[in-house]
């Protein structure tokens, strides 16, 4: 199946692909994780993503539509993937559509996951991940069992750097301008699927489980 999914920042968007991948064996196809691993390792990408990703505004639809590009092509994605933050503009949507059905293939379903702003923020604010192996915390949801080590790895716990001061106010304000407009495109191909994220992440899985069975 290929799957789109999408929601505002903080919306729980890994946290449900990491159960979807767990019972659905594709790829997570995350590109904000493929933007951070470039900034981690100092790349050219990465130092062109960062000055975007620090400010709370989006990559270049170029940069970005060419990275997924790339990455579908590979073998792993040919019997479905898990779309995670792409695409977030129509031009994004578009040349993914394009991409798509020059394969003979289309999106089977994009699931948006909805929470209230204040809800987000505060999500946002309690985020903390893991640098080694890269689990993602939440100090008020999900606390680690000792602060600041991972209880997977004893690895050091991080904040995000976008998850600090203004960034969160301007990603949430982009999100509403650039992304939200989306939820149409996709409405039109009927293949939304609209799912409370605010609830248990246990609750919201269970949920988009639901759904996918149905279409399967
Ligand atoms: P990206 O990494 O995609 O960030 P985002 O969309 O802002 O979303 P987040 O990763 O912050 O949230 P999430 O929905 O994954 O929530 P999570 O599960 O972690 O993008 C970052 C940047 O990269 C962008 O700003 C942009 O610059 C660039 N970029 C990426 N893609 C791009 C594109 N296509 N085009 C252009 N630029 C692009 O959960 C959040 C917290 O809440 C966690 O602590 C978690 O434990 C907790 N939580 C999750 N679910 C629940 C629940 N049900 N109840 C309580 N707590 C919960
Ligand atoms: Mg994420």
């Amino acid at each position: 199946m290929n799957i789109v999914l999408m929601g505002p920042p903080g919306a729980g968007k890994g946290t449900q692909a990491e159960f979807i991948k767990k019972e659905y064996p594709i790829p997570h196809i995350s590109t904000g994780d493929m933007f951070r691993d470039a900034v981690s390792r100092e790349t050219e990408l990465g130092k062109e993503a960062k000055k975007y990703m620090d400010a709370g505004k989006l990559v270049p639809d170029e940069v970005t539509i060419g990275i997924v590009e790339e990455r579908l092509a590979e073998a792993d994605c040919q019997n479905g993937f898990l779309l995670d933050g792409f695409p977030r503009t129509t031009v994004q949507a578009e040349a993914l559509d394009r991409v798509l059905s020059s394969n003979g293939k289309k999106i089977d379903v994009a699931i948006n996951i909805t929470v209230p702003n204040e809800i987000l923020i505060k999500r946002l604010s309690g985020r903390v991940s893991c640098k080694e192996c890269k689990v993602v915390y939440n100090l008020q949801s999900n606390p680690p069992s000792t602060e600041g080590i991972c209880d997977k790895c004893g690895g050091e716990l991080i904040q995000r750097s976008d998850d600090q001061g203004e960034t969160v106010a301007e990603r949430l304000k982009v999100y509403q301008e650039q992304t939200n407009p989306l939820l149409t495109y996709y409405a039109r191909q009927n293949v939304l699927q609209e799912i409370d994220g605010n609830r248990d992440s246990k609750l919201v899985f269970a949920d988009i489980k639901n759904r996918l069975e149905s279409l399967r």
